[in-house]
């Protein structure tokens, strides 16, 4: 029986994510799920994404996914700890679920001469201050600035990023996160839709600042983690398939989703509350 490794995120932009994995592990089978019907995840409370998380997760253990990647960087900071702490002990102890932060912060502060980094996420991510705790763990001699965009994910999600009207908000956050530290080098896209608006961003940014995209962060930190959980990797099974689902329609999920993804795909419906 398949046991593919879950890829989840609230909407698309884990996509951005997922596109990184399949490059690095060609050979194992995955199973991607968007809850698209509830994101953005962005400004909703703790216990919100927490309960949708959960949900999802719970989804993918149906699926037969051993191994359940959040890629989305909101989920990891509001409902990440909670799961793995509180409910997969009393669910499943094989199991495992990851997030993006961690491995993300393990490495910044290597990107970073000036040692300033800046963070830009969803309200969600900023407001638990993840990012600055855990990257007190790995770098204590980084400081960290953030700036929430809650109007990005709305932006791409509506497919509206590529406007006039995006880039006011674009500019605006951009411009608020580099007022708090002129010494800022590094920028962390910690939030997997903004790969999309990468360019836009740079419109807005001096040329020698550095703009670091988590997919291959992500990616290789989960070849690091198969290698060191040999019990793990041998439960995964490997027939290079890759199956796509949506809690929302179909039809937009496959045109809007391949922009992410880079090539085409072809989702199925999953009703993640049954
Ligand atoms: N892609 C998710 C993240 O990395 C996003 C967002 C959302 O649903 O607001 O945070």
């Amino acid at each position: 029986m398949a046991q593919p490794i879950g890829i989840f995120d609230s909407g698309f932009g884990g996509l951005t994510v997922f596109r990184s994995i399949v490059q690095q592990l060609p050979e194992y089978d995955f199973v991607y799920l968007g809850d698209n019907a509830r994101s953005p995840y962005g400004n909703r409370s703790f216990e919100t994404v927490h309960e949708y998380t959960l949900q999802s997760v719970d989804w993918f253990f149906r699926q037969a996914c051993p191994l359940v990647i959040l890629a989305c960087n909101t989920a990891s900071a509001k409902a990440l700890r909670s799961i793995q702490q509180n409910d997969l002990p009393k669910k499943d102890r094989d199991n495992r679920v990851l997030g993006v932060i961690r491995p993300t912060a393990e490495v910044i502060g290597h990107f970073s001469t000036s040692k300033s980094v800046g963070i830009l996420g969803t309200q969600g991510t900023i407001t638990s201050n993840s990012y600055p705790i855990e990257i007190k763990h790995f770098f204590p001699e980084i400081k960290v600035s953030q700036q929430a965009c809650p109007m990005w994910v709305p932006l791409i999600e509506n497919g509206e990023h590529q406007t006039a009207g995006a880039d006011y908000f674009i500019e605006k956050n951009v411009c608020a996160l580099m007022a708090q530290d002129e010494n800022i080098d590094t920028i962390l896209l910690a939030c997997t839709h903004y790969p999309l608006i990468q360019e836009q961003i740079k419109k807005f940014l001096p040329e020698h600042i550095k703009l670091i995209s988590q997919g291959d962060i992500v990616a290789h930190s989960l070849v690091d983690y198969l290698q060191r959980h040999p019990e793990m990797d041998e439960r995964l099974s490997k027939n290079r398939s890759l199956s796509f689902f949506t809690t929302d329609d179909t039809k937009s999920f496959d045109m809007k989703g391949s922009v992410f993804f880079g090539q085409a795909i072809q989702s199925q419906f999953a009703d993640v509350t049954i």
